[in-house]
């Protein structure tokens, strides 16, 4: 069997956690291939919100197996944090979940060289979740990482320190002023590692080839967004890995031919985190009000989102780059009320206008050229059933289906798994 992949296409955030819980009864394993803690997947049923940070969002499926690929970065600390919470919640976790042995381990020295690194930027810092994201990949780029199959040498507390020694002094050399005690960081860590351990490790992609060699259904699970990849995003104001569907082979080891559906999903509006520029991004009472309606707050470090307008520039970019098949919209409630709604269609870059996402979108260089369409005033939140969705919302979602020529599958009209709408192809 095919992958199936589930992307997210903005600057993260986009309510992946959500559909890959609402999916998941369609598959018999979710991977997660790249990123790490600075994920934060909300899932929310039966009244009850859960966030994720590094295990897939087909945990609370007791069928499920939910696997950690290669390509993720984990920080024991957090995982141990997020293990606790499914204890509590009686998820059997010990059953469901399988780590990759070529995943790379987050330091707490790694976070410490985050934290040195973006003071050290002042203004120009990347907005980072401070989880030490980019100092991991760094090292694992560098060939300096520690990986979870090393915690099953007999040695690793040895390479441990030697790396941590090196990142001390890094930490020196940035001159930032960063306090911590990092005997107590140690004693954290290695507890936690000590948890990690008793998981199930494995050699995922052979695992992988051998569930799609007998027929199992999988679905990988993308972190962060495509306008935050390493290579396609908005350079530097980026996260450290590939979040795009190439990031899926290299995250799982599996092969370009096997990609199966590749799900798309977006908010109805834009929002950002973090620095970097943002064309469609408003500062009005219009982004007020999406931010509030929308309870716009980070689930992995509660900072307000900033919000705009749909970029239809940016969406079809991320559409090429990952060659989506299906789009999901969530949010469509958020935007209940508004008159008129604006969409970008082109850009004007340097006095043309143009279609594409250029190299450079600093405000300086783009301008957004909005369509204007209908709003709706209802409520959608109750709604459950495509037959009762407004004109005005069945015209939106037809005039974006022809602007990027995928059709939107699913529309979101609420957190809950229930506020789901299936339309047909
Ligand atoms: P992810 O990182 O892509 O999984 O998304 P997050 O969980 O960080 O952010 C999405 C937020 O929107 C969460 O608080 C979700 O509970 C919420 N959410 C998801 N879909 C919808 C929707 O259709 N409508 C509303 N109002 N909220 C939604
Ligand atoms: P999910 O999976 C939104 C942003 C940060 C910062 C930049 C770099 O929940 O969609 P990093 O910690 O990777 O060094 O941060 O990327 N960022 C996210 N924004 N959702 C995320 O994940 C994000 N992960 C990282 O805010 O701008
Ligand atoms: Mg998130």
């Amino acid at each position: 069997m095919a992958v199936d992949l589930l992307l997210g296409l903005q600057w993260g955030d986009e309510g992946k956690g959500k559909i890959v819980d609402v999916l998941t009864s369609n598959y018999d394993i979710i991977a997660r291939f790249q990123g790490g803690p600075n994920a934060g997947h909300t899932l929310v049923f039966n009244g009850k919100k859960h966030v994720l940070h590094t295990i897939p969002s087909g945990i609370f499926h007791e069928d499920t197996i939910n696997l950690v690929g290669n390509g993720v970065v984990i920080d024991p600390v957090i995982f141990k944090g997020e293990l606790d919470k499914l204890a509590e919640q009686n998820v059997d976790y010990k059953k469901s979940l399988v780590i990759s042995r070529k995943a790379h381990i987050i330091l707490p020295t790694h976070r410490l060289l985050d934290a040195a690194s973006e003071a050290s930027k002042g203004k120009a810092k990347i907005g980072s979740t401070l989880k030490g994201i980019g100092p991991t990949y760094m090292d694992k780029t560098g060939r300096n990482g520690i990986r979870v199959g090393d915690l099953e040498l007999s040695d690793w507390q040895e390479r441990y320190r030697s790396l941590a020694d090196k990142h001390e002094s890094m930490i020196e050399f940035y001159d930032a002023k960063i306090e911590y005690n990092l005997e107590e960081l140690e004693a954290e860590f290695f507890k936690a590692v000590e948890v990690l351990k008793t998981l199930t490790f494995i050699d995922s992609e052979e695992y992988v080839y051998q569930a799609q060699k007998s027929g199992k259904t999988i679905l990988a699970e993308g972190a962060q967004g495509s306008l935050l990849d390493i290579d396609f995003g908005t350079y530097p104001f980026v996260t450290s890995s590939n979040t795009t569907a190439a990031g899926s082979c290299t995250g799982l080891g599996v092969a370009p031919n096997q990609i199966g559906e590749v799900f798309g999903i977006f908010k109805a509006y834009t929002t950002r985190v973090g620095s970097g520029p943002f064309p469609t991004e408003l500062f009005d009472e219009d982004g007020e009000t999406m931010s509030r309606v929308g309870n716009e707050f980070g689930a992995t470090t509660g900072r307000a989102r900033r919000c705009g307008w749909l970029d239809l520039v940016a969406l079809k970019y991320a559409c090429q780059v990952n060659g989506v098949t299906q789009l999901m919209m969530m949010k469509g409630d958020v935007l209940s009320g508004f008159k008129t709604l604006k969409v970008c269609t082109a850009y004007k870059y340097k006095g043309d206008v143009i279609k594409h996402f250029p190299y450079n979108i600093d405000p300086e260089n783009i301008e957004p050229i909005y369509t204007e369409v209908e709003g709706w005033a209802e409520d959608l939140t109750e709604m459950s059933d495509a037959s009762q969705m407004p004109k005005a919302l069945n015209d939106y979602i037809e005039f974006l289906e022809k602007e990027l020529e995928i059709p939107i599958t699913i529309v979101s009209v609420g957190p809950d798994r229930k506020q789901t709408i299936f339309r047909d192809k």
